[in-house]
């Protein structure tokens, strides 16, 4: 059966796509039940995730068990013919157990330690909230591994969301442990780490603590390995939950929900998903982001970049707006139905939400929701039924794969210490920089895996690669193998300059890389704020310049003025059968524009002919494919296609998408 999830019996051959979102019926009298369930048939809803923030009415008391009230949601939702993705409950523990266990909370660099009244104030670290925890999923797993209804496990909430980093001292005790796996012996470390700048250098494990509050600058490997460190306690967590719960339920799929994009540059992703059956992400829109729905599109994109290219699922958006930034922007007319539509046409095959009844009263009560405050007698309910009928129709495409043939590569260490203190220039963005070459590519209607630098490379024709700072020579080597296969290679500034402990690589930047791409680097010359710097083939450079000597590349722009005036700017070395080029400046986007066209033709990537705005992404089955377009445009298009629209069930020779709609249209293959 196609797809990540365990679909009941119920639901006999048929694979739909998934849509819901999370539900707490705890937060309600039963007598609101009854109501859910005749709402979920009318919006046809099939799976909803249960029990994420459930633990303190699962276990009241230390001594006390109370699974009735969660029984009878699963069998109303079987009864109902809804499946579930069921919560360890793991995310947020009891106030008695933060009583109990006052040294299980978090505390920070500064050294306070936290309480609870919110949620996830657990210290990863902590032997009690593990046992605690293990304890918990032991017996969610004992009672419901064969219930009916489910279908997923899901393992704790946002891993990382709140309590990614503590400073404490169990925190430390585990870090010396981590540290000697890491580097054997002290000696190893106080090399790596460089410990003999200010007097740093470590005589005794026990001298070293996590990297709290100290007078100035810290070590940066010290943080670094920190980040590292807090990143494997939680991947610890997920194993330990994701173990037993195979153990118990071997039959049943496991995920956990990420936060792509941003919290991938604390948390090393890639290193997560072999424990996991499917990869599953949130996303939130930015109120404040003008084009959030290339935003959106990145992060679906890094979702199936995780997933070596499969199917994940969208496990939370929201129906309209949030309730945690400065100003929680309504989503527009059509934005609802475009956002859920552009996840799935970029791999997801679910559709859910955070979350299924708006609440009454909490932190997040004016928060969006698919039963809105004002009841199902609403615009809102009534676009989420239309979305619900919509996706009865995209049932069809579940399980078939978003085609990319570029690879947009995330080094999360890069983008971890380019978090950091005491860089060459701080106007240096990773993620900005990630964006806006997503962007480019975006407004070229070009679609790409954004892939971990983990990853396989030969399967794309052409790899972007920003910031990849950090670079050890064995990682340089699978680069220039892959260009020398005859694969086409972008890489930005600030690449290669590193190692993995951050010590320098020496002879000039961009150190590791610097044959491969046949320049040489004396100084980096990063630009004030405001300032601009023309290049010659008429492109804006703003952040960064340098001095580029090209020693064994050919010249394609330079510097026309600026602190590195008649210097190269964008370089191209030809390497066996492949290209690399070498970009020394955050182009604007119009330079990136070009330079994407450029690359693309050289790499002979196929182009979509499109108009602005419009979206239009590829996704493939065994006997059909499926083309999105999405209009974010004030345009009406008409494209000319040989095949049916799945949603409005129009024909070709010419398919139209009015403004803001969206079409996908299906053509059989072969
Ligand atoms: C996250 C959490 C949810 C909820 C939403 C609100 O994704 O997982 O519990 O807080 O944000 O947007």
């Amino acid at each position: 059966m196609p797809g990540p999830i365990r679909w009941p019996a119920w639901f006999g051959d048929l694979t739909p796509v998934a849509y819901g979102a999370d539900y707490y019926p705890e937060q309600w009298p039963e007598e609101v039940w009854a109501d859910d369930m005749a709402l979920m048939a009318q919006a046809g809803v099939n799976l909803v995730t249960v029990g994420v923030f459930a633990w303190a009415k699962l276990q009241p008391t230390p001594d006390s068990w109370d699974f009735g009230w969660l029984d009878r949601v699963l069998d109303l939702l079987a009864e109902h013919r809804i499946a579930v993705d069921l919560a360890t409950a793991t995310a947020s523990t009891p106030p008695w157990f933060t009583t109990r266990h006052p040294h299980s909370a978090l505390v920070t660099a500064q050294g306070v330690r936290l309480t609870h009244g919110s949620r996830q104030v657990w210290c990863p670290s902590s032997p009690a909230y593990r046992r605690a925890s293990l304890e918990l999923v032991e017996r969610l797993a004992a009672r419901y591994g064969d219930h009916p209804g489910l279908a997923l496990w899901h393992v704790s909430n946002e891993l990382g969301c709140h309590n990614a980093v503590c400073y404490c001292d169990q925190s430390a005790t585990s870090f010396r442990a981590w540290l000697k796996l890491r580097y054997g012996t002290l000696d190893n470390l106080n090399w790596a780490w460089g410990t003999d700048f200010w007097s740093q250098r470590y005589g005794a494990w026990e001298e070293i603590l996590p990297p709290r509050a100290t007078s100035s600058f810290g070590n940066p490997t010290h943080q670094l390995d920190y980040m590292r460190f807090s990143s494997d306690e939680l991947r610890g967590q997920l194993a330990a939950e994701a173990g037993l719960l195979r153990r118990l339920t071997p039959e049943m799929p496991v995920m956990t929900n990420l936060m792509l994009p941003s919290a991938w540059g604390d948390l090393d992703y890639a290193r997560w998903v072999d424990l996991v059956d499917v990869v599953a992400n949130d996303h939130y829109t930015d109120s404040a982001d003008p084009r959030r729905h290339v935003g959106l599109a990145l992060a679906a994109d890094a979702s199936r970049g995780l997933a070596a290219g499969q199917p994940w699922l969208l496990v939370e958006h929201s129906t309209s707006a949030v309730n945690w930034q400065p100003i929680n922007r309504a989503k527009g007319p059509g934005e609802l139905r475009r956002d859920s539509l552009v996840h799935l046409a970029r791999g997801a095959d679910s559709v859910l939400f955070f979350q299924w009844r708006a609440s009454q009263a909490g932190a997040e009560r004016h928060h969006s929701a698919m039963v809105p405050h004002a009841g199902p007698d609403s615009e809102l309910f009534r676009q989420v039924q239309a979305l619900g009928a919509d996706l009865a129709r995209l049932a069809p495409l579940v399980g078939s794969q978003t085609v990319a043939p570029i690879g947009l590569v995330v080094d999360q260490p890069s983008w971890a210490a380019s978090r950091l203190d005491c860089l060459p220039s701080h106007r240096l963005d990773f993620e900005a920089g990630l964006r806006a070459w997503y962007e480019a590519l975006w407004d070229a209607h070009l679609t790409c895996d954004v892939i971990p630098s983990s990853a396989a490379f030969d399967r794309y024709r052409l790899l972007i690669v920003p910031h990849w700072s950090l670079m050890d020579l064995v990682q340089a080597e699978r680069l220039r193998d892959y260009v020398e296969a005859g694969g086409h290679l972008v890489v930005t500034f600030f690449s290669g300059v590193a190692d993995a402990s951050q010590r320098v690589h020496l002879g000039g930047y961009p150190g590791a890389l610097r044959d491969l791409l046949g320049v040489r680097v004396e100084e980096f010359r990063p630009l004030l704020d405001g300032e601009r710097v023309q290049l010659s083939d008429g492109a804006v450079g703003t952040i960064w310049t340098e001095p580029v000597q090209a020693v064994d590349a050919t010249v394609l722009a330079r510097y026309l003025d600026g602190p590195s005036a008649s210097y190269p700017a964008v370089t191209r070395a030809e390497r066996g059968r492949g290209l690399a080029w070498y970009v020394s400046t955050q182009l604007d986007s119009a330079g990136l524009g070009e330079l994407v066209d450029r690359v693309a033709e050289q790499a002979q990537v196929p182009r979509i002919d499109a108009p602005a705005d419009v979206e239009i992404v590829i996704r493939r089955g065994p006997t059909a494919q499926y083309t999105f377009v999405i209009n974010h445009s004030t345009e009406d298009v008409g494209l000319r296609f040989n095949g049916v629209d799945l949603l409005t069930g129009d024909r070709g020779p010419v398919i139209v998408a009015p403004a803001g709609a969206v079409r996908v249209v299906e053509q059989p293959l072969g």
